[in-house]
């Protein structure tokens, strides 16, 4: 095997996905302590504290470094490389999530024992469901009473409509919780609250049957216990990788992320059966990890990430090949060479300058205004990885400015802040309008903060009549112009220079839509 097909093969690349609250970042912080990023652990919490208080972007600026540097975070373990890529918590990022999930091979599902499936994880599961990405379950807070096991199953498997493989099995929940069995070694995990809060591993019995395990769990619950294990076993569905790896089934572990109970099963499962890096389509051909050319996409950006250096970072996903420092690399959108100097890996809690990567991992390059989410990078060849969403933004303001000589930085600002994706910024054509356009409402404060914050602009944003945006695409430039012509009114070009219509109402689109034959209205520019 070549060293980039062995160094791939190696490579765990993942996101979790939870609603709100059901202890993602509890695992996360979990996970990152079996993989030896100890110190992460402090930061993991920060970023939670930063989270809680998303109505205030003061406090979430505050603990930004923090928010940013476990944005992805790669760790080894038991001989493999986890990149495990952040998924924003708050609802109204959830484009950012969309995109991250493009860029992972599996996903971690959590859920609240007592909870069960909540809306945002149905949301995040059919996101998942458009590129049939594995997934593995995490039942979570079993120290507390929850729903029954089995009924937690049958929901998810009717809620989400996926097959439910458990791996392991609780012994008892809430005050009774005594551990797990693990059903394809058949090893039982004793609970000992206090003790699994480290790194220490639990108590483990060879089997069921095994000398002493009555006497720690009792006889009742052991012989209840085995009543369980037969309806479940006759109930649920045996482990199958290929389902797994199809999308159609998902392996289901219990435990406790704050207590560490249940984590490491779930890791050690995880890093023997979730995908490495797989082939990825392109417009033209499937790149394989394995190819020696070096490929990714940028997934994410993220505008001054360090207020001290006012630099941009670009999120790119290897998708082939090795990345080597220094590298020259080829951008096909713009036709232009870019040489990757300092680009930055994501080794446990500090950005370090990357001195190679390979597929599945995350660098970050500096961006200077030339790179925009969905870019592609290849090492000369002509291709552009599909798939990567830019959605319509569904509320519109305006940008008004407090001191009129701002305006260039006013510009500048806008335009940078929309790099990353979570607004867009649109110049009508007939005025000197600037019209911010965002998915969540929560942005447009987000934008007023960090235009003061970062570009010392005062700006507010107010109410315009604006509905709805669609990309225009034309293949014929006589019929393009006669439209520009006509609805010059309504069109604006975006941060990238493409032309969009923005329609006042959903009955002036309809109308603009029937009356344009030959012109393309597109909900999301999925980036060329
Ligand atoms: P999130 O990122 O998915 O939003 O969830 P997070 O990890 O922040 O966890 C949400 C709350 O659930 C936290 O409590 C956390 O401590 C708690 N939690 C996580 N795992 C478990 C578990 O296994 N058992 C129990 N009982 N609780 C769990 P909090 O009160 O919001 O914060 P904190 O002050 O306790 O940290």
């Amino acid at each position: 095997m070549s060293d980039i097909a062995s160094e791939s093969s190696r490579r765990r690349t993942f996101a979790i996905i939870s609603h709100p609250d059901a202890g993602k970042t509890t695992l996360t912080e979990k996970l990152l302590l079996f993989g030896g990023a100890i110190q992460m652990a402090g930061s993991v919490k920060g970023r939670k504290a930063a989270r809680h208080a998303t109505s205030d972007w003061m406090a979430l600026e505050k603990e930004r470094g923090i928010s940013v540097t476990s944005s992805v975070m790669q760790f080894p373990y038991e001989g493999r490389v986890v990149n495990l890529l952040d998924t924003p918590g708050h609802a109204d990022f959830g484009e950012d999530t969309y995109r991250v999930l493009t860029a992972v091979d599996s996903a971690l599902m959590v859920i609240d024992v007592a909870k069960g499936v909540e809306e945002r994880t149905i949301k995040l599961m059919e996101v998942c469901r458009l590129r049939d990405t594995p997934i593995m379950t995490f039942i979570n807070k079993l120290d507390r009473e929850g729903k029954d096991p089995i009924d937690l199953l049958d929901e998810v498997e009717t809620v989400l409509g996926i097959q439910c493989a458990p791996v392991t099995w609780p012994i008892g929940m809430g005050q009774r919780l005594k551990g797990v069995v693990h059903l394809v070694t058949g090893e039982v995990h004793l609970y000992e609250p206090g003790r699994n809060f480290t790194r220490q591993d639990s108590t483990i019995f060879p089997s069921i049957d095994a000398p002493g395990l009555s006497e720690k769990i009792g006889e009742k619950m052991l012989a209840d216990l085995r009543d369980e294990l037969e309806l479940v076993q006759g109930a649920s569905h045996p482990f199958d990788l290929e389902a797994y790896r199809a999308g159609k089934q998902t392996p289901v572990f219990f435990g406790s992320g704050v207590n560490n109970f249940g984590v490491q099963p779930l890791l050690d499962f995880f890093v023997d059966h979730a995908p490495p890096p797989q082939v990825r389509e392109t417009t033209t051909r499937e790149v394989a990890p394995q190819e020696d050319k070096l490929t990714g996409f940028v997934f994410k950006i993220q505008a001054n990430m360090d207020p001290m250096h006012r630099d941009r970072v670009a999120f790119m996903r290897v998708c082939s090949g090795r990345f080597e420092a220094g590298m020259k690399v080829f951008q096909p959108r713009t036709g232009k060479p870019l040489k990757l100097a300092n680009a930055l890996t994501f080794m446990a809690s500090d950005r370090e300058i990357a001195a190679e990567a390979f597929p599945g991992d995350v660098i970050g390059i500096h961006n200077h205004g030339t790179i925009s989410i969905g870019d592609t990078f290849t090492e000369g060849e002509n291709i552009a990885f599909t798939g990567i969403p830019n959605f319509a933004p569904e509320l519109f303001r305006r940008a008004r400015l407090r001191d009129p000589l701002k305006l260039k930085q006013l510009q500048k600002g806008l335009a940078q802040l929309s790099e990353e994706g979570a607004t867009q910024f649109f110049k009508p054509l007939m005025s000197n309008d600037l019209i911010l356009g965002a998915v969540g409402v929560l942005q447009f404060d987000v934008v007023a903060y960090r235009l003061k914050d970062e570009y010392g602009v005062d700006a507010s944003f107010e109410a315009v009549q604006v509905n709805t945006a669609r990309w225009i695409r034309c293949k014929d430039a006589k019929t393009l112009e006669a439209f520009r012509d006509k609805h010059a009114m309504n069109l604006a070009y975006d941060a990238a220079d493409q032309l969009v219509y923005l329609a006042p109402t959903r009955v002036n689109l309809q109308l603009a839509q029937e009356r344009a034959e030959g012109v393309e209205f597109l909900a999301t520019r999925e980036h060329a």
